[in-house]
């Protein structure tokens, strides 16, 4: 593969590193790149970040904590019961069995290289192989326990920097008849919206239907059917099929394809243009604040994302700017934000009177934030985004 670089969102941290000390000596620090391959069209970080720097037993997000996920993993469970009626089902990045515990009645086992979190779901009875997910992997899998009608990935075949082999050892699981679904951050829906956020140290790859369907091509998988999902800001939740197996071919695949080529997913130029506006956003974000805090106002940020980490240390927001970040996650309270050091407290703590603005580091929670903070809307408070363009909402 042979990449183009198209952005340099200058030296950044690994995003879930949360510091437990406000002056860290030797915080590693990355120059994070995205680049562009002609013959794929696959969009990437032009430099990887070895996984155990990221994938360890600190690992800090928990599947379970919002609400709108948890709901959304019932209803994908409960259709997806109706619809294959599996026997089995793997999932790859299984962090703390939110979507795998809907699964109890039939065989339902987890990979999850994070220990802390395999823990959890072994404690509450679902076998979980606290490894790397590779082809080595996917044979010690088969021979324990068998293949599978369902594979079920999300957020997670995009963090795997061997992305060839991650496929094709999923290939190597899946029964005869059996279906692959991947859920990842829409490449389409991150240059509409100017997410430039969606590119941190673990989203290897920012993936569109395009780019998944030329790597395939020698790979015993096909894309049988797409969704458009809301979740992490726009994602895709990719149905595959082996070659032969039996699932009927939608033709919205064409049509979701057209789409992105539409907008010029195929094209270097497009890449280009979407820097320029990048830059602009941080231009304009960065004035926003200005602006704000000419005024002595108060600026907290709500939800210390992985995302926002990659806004911050791009923009060069730190504490001057935003006095802490709240954050329901028990284990990032008491912490500070990684490369930028802002304190991350509880909510509870947090979000008082005295707040005037609350940078929405949590965009793709937009609705569900602005739902339950209706006291502080209501008392004059504002929320700001940089999403699709840095404004006052
Ligand atoms: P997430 O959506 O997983 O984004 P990323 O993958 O970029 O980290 O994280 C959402 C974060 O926002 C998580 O730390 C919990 C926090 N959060 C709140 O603090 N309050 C809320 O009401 C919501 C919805 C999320």
């Amino acid at each position: 593969m042979e990449k183009i670089e198209f952005l340099d969102l200058g030296q950044q941290p690994i995003t879930n590193n949360f510091l437990s000390n406000e002056a860290p000596q030797n915080e590693f620090l990355y120059n994070l790149r995205v680049g562009y391959d002609q013959a794929t069209s696959l969009v990437s970080l032009m430099e990887f970040i070895p996984p155990i720097k990221m994938f360890n037993e600190n690992y800090a997000h928990r599947a379970s904590q919002s609400q709108t996920m948890r709901k959304a993993y019932k209803e994908l469970s409960d259709n997806l019961k109706k619809k294959f009626k599996p026997k089995s089902i793997l999932e790859i990045g299984s962090n703390d069995g939110v979507f795998l515990e809907n699964f109890n009645n039939i065989i339902n086992v987890g990979v999850e290289p994070c220990k802390n979190l395999a823990k959890i779901t072994n404690k509450i009875g679902i076998k979980t192989y606290s490894e790397f997910w590779n082809y080595n992997l996917s044979n010690k899998i088969i021979n324990e326990i068998g293949l599978f009608d369902i594979v079920y990935s999300a957020n997670t075949v995009s963090h795997i920097h061997d992305l060839e082999d991650a496929l094709y050892s999923i290939s190597n699981i899946l029964n005869k008849n059996g279906i692959f679904i991947l859920e990842d951050p829409s490449l389409l829906e991150t240059l509409k919206k100017v997410s430039y956020d969606q590119f941190y140290d673990e989203h290897a790859y920012v993936f569109s239907i395009y780019s998944l369907n030329k790597i395939i091509k020698d790979i015993d998988l096909e894309i049988f059917y797409v969704e458009k999902l809301n979740t992490h800001g726009g994602s895709n939740r990719v149905y595959f099929k082996k070659k032969f197996g039996n699932q009927k071919v939608s033709n919205n695949i064409d049509r979701m394809i057209s789409e992105e080529k539409e907008l010029g997913i195929n094209k270097f130029e497009t890449y280009l243009d979407f820097s320029k506006k990048v830059q602009n956003s941080k231009k304009n974000l960065k004035n926003l604040f200005n602006i704000i805090k000419d005024k002595n106002k108060k600026i907290i940020g709500y939800g210390a994302t992985y995302k926002s980490s990659t806004v911050l240390n791009y923009c060069k927001i730190d504490k001057n700017y935003i006095e802490y970040f709240i954050d329901t996650t028990p284990n990032k309270q008491g912490k500070f934000t990684p490369g930028t050091h802002i304190p991350i407290i509880d909510p509870k703590d947090g979000m008082n009177e005295t707040v005037d603005f609350a940078f929405l580091g949590a965009w793709n929670f937009r609705k569900e934030i602005m739902n339950k903070e209706i006291k502080f809307i209501d008392r004059g408070g504002k929320f700001i985004t940089h999403v699709p363009n840095p404004r006052i909402l």
